[in-house]
């Protein structure tokens, strides 16, 4: 069983995607999570972002160890626990420019396979991004594209706004001027065959797992 969730920043994703495993005791993977390794890993090692060959060629060498459990969510790069370092502000500015990096892609996607088959066994996976119905599992059960519109995403993230974690400038960056930058990425994502559309502007997180349960389920 394979349940894919696409969408872009800020529309629920993670959060939809991490309560439908849990309410169907699947495992969970974020796929956002690779690029951000490769990224933090590369920004570390001081490499020139556009270097694609020399980008490229560390996600090929890059350790990574990504938990699939919903509940316990982590990454391990190079025996170094990025969980919480993958989401500052430097990352997030710069993982679109990886994200465009075909060898990159190519490494990850490969990677990412590998982890839905090891999930097979206890039942099946949610698997959220960008490309994965797609891409990375056209052959998913259930293929979920996941939609809010800007200003609802904006809102959804008030919560790290308040807490200080970000500055409005850095927010407004994640969400409107990543939505530009991931359009360049979008050219490997052609609206997939058999995708249901949820809208979750107007709905609760509870809503939209409730819908997405369902579905699953016929
Ligand atoms: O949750 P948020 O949308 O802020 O980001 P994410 O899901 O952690 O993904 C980070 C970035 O990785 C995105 O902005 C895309 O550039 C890229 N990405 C991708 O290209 N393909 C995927 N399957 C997942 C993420």
């Amino acid at each position: 069983m394979i349940i894919a969730v696409d969408g872009p920043s800020g529309s629920g994703k993670s959060s939809t995607a991490r309560g439908v495993a849990t309410r169907l005791g699947l495992r969970y993977l974020d796929t956002g999570a690779t690029y951000r390794a490769v990224t933090w890993s590369a920004v570390e090692r001081g490499l020139d972002l556009d270097d694609t060959a020399a980008v490229a060629q560390r996600a090929r060498d890059l350790e990574l160890e990504i938990s699939t459990e919903p509940g316990n969510q982590f990454v391990i790069a190079d025996g170094t626990d990025i969980t919480a370092a993958i989401r500052e502000p430097r990352i997030s500015e710069v993982v679109s420019k990886i994200a465009t990096n075909l060898d990159v892609r190519h490494e990850l996607v490969r990677r990412q396979r590998e982890i839905i088959d090891d999930a097979q066994p206890s039942g099946g996976i949610v698997v959220e991004g960008r490309d994965i119905a797609t891409v990375v599992a056209p052959d998913a059960e259930l293929k979920v594209h996941l939609t809010a519109d800007q200003d609802a995403r904006m809102s959804r993230r008030g919560a790290e706004l308040e807490s200080g974690a970000v500055t409005a400038e850095q927010l407004r960056d994640q969400i409107v001027r990543r939505d530009a930058d991931d359009s360049t990425v979008s050219q490997f994502m052609v609206a997939s065959d058999g995708a249901v559309t949820v809208d979750s502007t107007h709905l609760t997180l509870e809503e939209v797992i409730d819908v997405i349960s369902r579905l699953a389920k016929e």
